[in-house]
């Protein structure tokens, strides 16, 4: 168990880990174009090592220097190769894609968690551009084999950027375009990319078009990690004063300040720069009495990993939160409404769980306790807060699996393991 002492104040000036999303996508897709990029301030988690380890089965030379990685790519792909995605949803989904679109075999697998999770929504649109790509019982492991692709108009289901993204990864290799429409726009950072890297891609409104490109090589500075930056945002909130430095503020990822701004957090945007096709800016965010809130339909995906986190805060509003239209959750890395409502009730909180989201009995504060991560890093990085910020404070079960997205975690919290 780690444990956790709550804090009165919580205070300081952070500059956190690159991210996740957008360091597995310069690696993977440099990892298949023509030439060699260097991708600065990459995020070192395992999800993205599982990137970087199967890009290199695939023949892409992957150099890894403290956050620095040096890609060279491999334009054909090795055949005939098991891909261990880890406990990493990214890499599997985006790679599926990529891998019907070179026109290899491989075989591509993970861990527990991550055979859980649903491989139907990525197999079947894929299949419909002509790919064959198996899964197992919906599930990986997931078996892709040779297949002309012939582009296609797809309509998404669900608003997923893995799903939109393995679309996009296919269609740059299928004859003709390919076009693929969601509900709700997704986190963009793939069609960015892309772009960036001389892709024939074209965006409208939801909508977004590929047609057969030679990708080329192309050097990517990753911003910080709003999603792990969102913990030390929260801590200024409901403990003093944080200011997050270089936080990436795309428009498709920064759904947690929409949630700030119903529950009357006081923050401020500082500095607001353009690096390498991303918008970033300073966080500041200060104490605040926070209000209990309503959250659902179109403003669900661009905070969709920050929701345990915003859940957990409505636990220190002042009255009842609901949080509706989420149901993706139940499919993450663990079942998120389960989980986050147990967390939410492990320290001392009124939390329900809805089919599609939560109900948060706000009451002010939380006793503290003990919470399990679930091995979700999520989670116990939202127990770690909840912790800090409790009256009595307590510890977090299997807190390594923090290690998947912020390896630095505790540290930049000022914890001891
Ligand atoms: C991600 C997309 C999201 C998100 C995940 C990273 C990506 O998943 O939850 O952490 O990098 O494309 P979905 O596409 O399943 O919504």
């Amino acid at each position: 168990m780690q444990p956790i002492q709550s804090k009165e104040f919580f205070e300081g000036e952070f500059l956190l880990p690159g991210d996740k999303s957008i360091t597995h996508r310069a690696v993977m897709f440099n990892g298949a174009a023509e030439g060699e990029a260097v991708v600065t301030g990459a995020l070192m988690g395992e999800d993205c090592l599982s990137t970087c380890h199967c890009m290199r089965a695939l023949g892409a030379s992957v150099d890894v220097d403290g956050t620095t990685i040096r890609v060279k790519g491999a334009p054909q792909f090795r055949s005939g190769q098991d891909l261990d995605c880890g406990n990493s949803g990214t890499t599997i989904r985006l790679l599926t894609g990529l891998c019907a679109g070179k026109g290899i075999e491989a075989k591509l697998y993970g861990d527990d968690s991550l055979s859980t999770r649903p491989m139907g929504r990525v197999a079947e649109p894929l299949k419909g551009l002509g790919a064959q790509v198996a899964t197992t019982d919906g599930h990986a492991p997931v078996y892709v084999s040779p297949a002309r692709l012939q582009g296609t108009f797809l309509k998404t289901k669900v608003a997923s950027a893995q799903v939109k993204s393995a679309i996009l990864l296919a269609g740059i290799s299928a004859d003709g375009e390919t076009t693929v429409e969601e509900p709700v726009k997704s986190r963009d950072h793939t069609e960015r990319l892309l772009s960036a890297m001389g892709a024939d891609i074209r965006v409208d409104g939801n909508k977004v078009s590929v047609r057969r490109s030679a990708l080329k090589a192309v050097d990517v500075c990753v911003p910080v990690d709003i999603s792990s930056a969102a913990y030390f945002m929260a801590l200024g909130a409901l403990k003093g004063r944080t200011l997050c430095r270089n936080v990436g503020i795309n428009p498709t990822r920064t759904g947690i300040l929409t949630a700030f701004d119903k529950m009357g957090v006081r923050y401020t945007l500082q500095n607001k720069r353009v690096s390498g096709g991303e918008e970033i800016a300073d966080i500041l965010v200060e104490k605040s009495v926070l209000q209990p809130i309503a959250l659902g339909g179109e403003e669900i995906p661009a905070m969709i990993d920050e929701l345990p986190l915003v859940a957990l805060m409505c636990a220190f509003a002042d009255g009842e939160s609901e949080i509706s239209g989420a149901k993706e959750l139940r499919v993450k890395e663990s079942d998120r409404i389960f989980t986050t409502a147990k967390l939410i009730r492990d320290l001392g909180g009124e939390c329900e769980e809805k089919e599609d989201g939560l109900i948060i009995r706000g009451k002010k504060c939380l006793r503290g306790g003990v919470a399990d991560s679930f091995l979700d890093h999520r989670i116990a990085m939202t127990a770690a807060v909840g912790l800090i910020a409790s009256k009595d404070g307590g510890g977090v079960l299997r807190p390594d699996c923090c290690a998947i997205s912020f390896p630095t975690f505790f540290e930049n919290l000022g914890v001891q393991r």
